[in-house]
């Protein structure tokens, strides 16, 4: 099976077209191509992400991206006019009315192509910017109609719990299959939740944070320290420059009896710490970005320690952009494996963050579960990984 995803819920444009063998979940996939158009640049200069910024930059960004994708798998063939009939014409008119540039390119450049061989094609519809989202959910539509392929919803957050389960091969990547019950650390810029997979498909919300992700926190903290967006890399690369224990953050939360998570008291700490030196070094910087990193660190590895026996979970996953950081990696690896003897997955750093791959994986996992008519695909900005 090919499946052709497509990922637009935040701040990076994404398709990936990937080849799908062996039965859900005992899977192998062959990676034809992995676009990522990332945006950073464009919302650097203002410290975060802009929603309105971000649809405008993936609606002018889909139709190129999806022709290089399949110029990377080798499957672009032009010439040979695929005729796009009136009444569909009218309906993608519509799907595509609010995005007057990107249906000029569709319009231009799709009908050219000859439909490729793709079986599948899955987009995200939530959670993340609904102006966003919309952008992707109405392009896939568009092509879904005109090729004729099916077309599945995703959840982001699906996504990014499976991800840490892909295992490199020579030609693309084969799952692991982790012992259930299975939890995940779920922390992204818009995220942080412990979820339990007690069977595959299957997810219960255990954890949250109650205020800021912990993306968002690294994020908001490096922006204090005058590093540019996304905060996350900028953070963890200072800290190796800094030394411990200089500055106490709290840990919040860490001993309350459930599985939430806080970070807005810890940013605000750090807020202070600042404001009480006004003349700042880069070493006092670098020590504070330590003490961050080791505060958000431990209370994510204690928390998941606590879920991990609270529910008897055999393995554990940690997906999301901040799973790239690689002293949560080092600290919570080595913890878990210690105290619980049960496996951890990390993603490879290049996963960890958006990418459309992921979006493909969760296709292929939940193939063939119902797929719905065209007009019930929406965008769900909140979407939880708990909801149908
Ligand atoms: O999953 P993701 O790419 O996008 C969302 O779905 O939100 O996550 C992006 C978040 C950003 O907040 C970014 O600062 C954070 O992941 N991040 C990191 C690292 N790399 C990315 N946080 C800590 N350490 C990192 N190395
Ligand atoms: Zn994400």
């Amino acid at each position: 099976m090919r499946i052709l995803s497509i990922e637009t819920s935040c701040d990076e444009t994404a398709i990936a077209i990937i080849d799908v063998e062996g039965s859900s979940p005992d899977l192998k996939f062959t990676v034809l191509a992995n676009q990522v158009h990332s945006q950073i640049d464009l919302h650097k200069q203002y410290g975060g992400v802009f929603p309105m910024m971000a649809k405008r930059e993936h609606a002018r960004t889909l139709v190129p991206l999806l022709k290089s994708a399949l110029r990377e798998a080798g499957i672009y063939k032009e010439g040979s006019r695929h005729v796009v009939e009136s009444p569909l014409r009218n309906e993608f008119k519509q799907m595509l009315e609010r995005e007057p540039e990107m249906y000029a390119q569709f319009i231009n450049d799709i009908p050219q192509l000859s439909p490729p061989q793709i079986d599948l094609i899955a987009v995200t519809t939530g959670p993340g910017l609904e102006p966003a989202l919309w952008v992707g959910i109405n392009f896939a539509k568009a092509i879904s109609l005109v090729w004729k392929t099916p077309l599945m919803p995703i959840n982001h957050m699906e996504g990014h719990l499976l991800s840490p389960l892909l295992k490199r091969t020579e030609t693309g990547f084969s799952m692991n299959i982790p012992t259930l019950p299975l939890l995940g650390l779920l922390v992204s810029g818009g995220h942080t939740e412990i979820v339990l997979m007690r069977d595959w498909g299957i997810y219960e919300v255990v954890g949250q944070t109650l205020d800021d992700a912990a993306g968002e926190a690294f994020d908001k903290v490096a922006r204090m320290l005058g590093l540019p967006y996304p905060g996350g890399p900028e953070i963890s690369k200072l800290a190796k420059r800094g030394t411990a224990g200089n500055f106490n953050f709290p840990r919040p939360m860490l001993h309350t009896k459930n599985n939430d998570f806080s970070f807005s008291g810890l940013k605000t700490s750090v807020l202070y710490k600042i404001k009480e030196l006004p003349n700042i070094t880069d070493e006092q910087k670098a020590d504070i970005a330590y003490d961050f990193q080791e505060a958000c660190v431990e209370v994510l590895t204690v928390k998941t320690l606590n879920a991990i026996k609270e529910y008897s979970a055999q393995s554990v996953v940690v997906g999301g952009g901040v799973s790239a950081n690689a002293r949560l990696k080092e600290v919570l690896t080595e913890r878990v494996t210690r105290d619980e003897q049960i496996l951890v997955y990390f993603p490879e750093p290049a996963e960890a963050t958006d990418n459309a791959l992921m979006i493909g994986v969760a296709a292929a996992v939940k193939f063939p579960s119902a797929i719905p008519a065209l007009e019930k695909i929406l965008a769900n900005g909140n979407w939880k990984i708990s909801e149908k």
